[in-house]
């Protein structure tokens, strides 16, 4: 059975008696351990949670690895408002790194996501880069892709299993990655057509990640 890799994307969602509600019915997890033997869950939330996401999962003891969903793209310093990577290294393991929403809304170019991902290699945290589409020059050091086409994210429009499972072939052929998921509208119901296409080693997920018990169908069903 290959491992997946189920990660949760709050985007920024949720305040801090948000986070506990989520947290409390998402801990029937633990009395999934069969199921989920090949599956590796990872939580971003936002910054603001992660101190109290490790303390619980730690305290319950819960098979959740915690991640970023973003990174700055310079060291510590005085540079207002920025999170850098010795600061999310206290807490998480992954980050996301050239997000749809970061590049369309924030105006992050091919350059400052590449600076990302420096940072986040020297930092120790493993980066989960998203793509829109195979071909885009994917950095040697990044071993775990998301592919995320716009049209997918928040719409309700997954894109077919079929196709993400070509363009996950793709960028295995084209770089040294390891990993490919597919994100996009994932849901209970979708997602293991998408899990059992032999490229893609998981999903990534926003809106339907924001619920526990959803997500949870998710892991499980995977
Ligand atoms: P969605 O978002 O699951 O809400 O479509 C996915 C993502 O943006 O990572």
């Amino acid at each position: 059975m290959k491992a997946l890799l189920i990660v949760a994307n709050f985007k920024s969602n949720k305040n801090l008696s948000e986070a506990k509600n989520w947290l409390d019915e998402f801990s029937t997890v633990s009395n999934e351990r069969k199921k989920i033997e090949n599956k590796k869950i990872i939580v971003c939330p936002p910054f603001t949670l992660l101190f109290f996401f490790k303390s619980y999962i730690e305290k319950k003891g819960l098979p959740i690895e915690l991640g970023a969903q973003n990174i700055s793209r310079l060291p510590g310093g005085a540079y207002t408002g920025e999170i850098n990577g010795s600061q999310i290294k206290d807490f998480a393991d992954y980050v996301i790194v050239g997000h749809s929403e970061r590049r369309g809304s924030f105006g992050e170019d091919e350059s400052v996501v590449e600076e990302k991902i420096k940072m986040s290699i020297d930092y120790n945290l493993n980066p989960i880069f998203c793509t829109q589409s195979d071909g885009e020059k994917i950095p040697k050091e990044v071993s775990i892709v998301a592919y995320e086409p716009v049209f997918s994210i928040g719409t309700g429009n997954p894109d077919t299993p079929e196709n993400a499972e070509n363009i996950a072939k793709k960028i295995k052929e084209e770089s040294e990655v390891s990993s490919v998921l597919y994100g996009g509208s994932v849901t209970p119901e979708n997602v293991s057509r998408f899990t059992s296409m032999e490229n893609i080693s998981g999903v990534l997920v926003g809106h339907a990640s924001l619920n526990p018990s959803e997500f949870l169908e998710i892991v499980l069903n995977a």
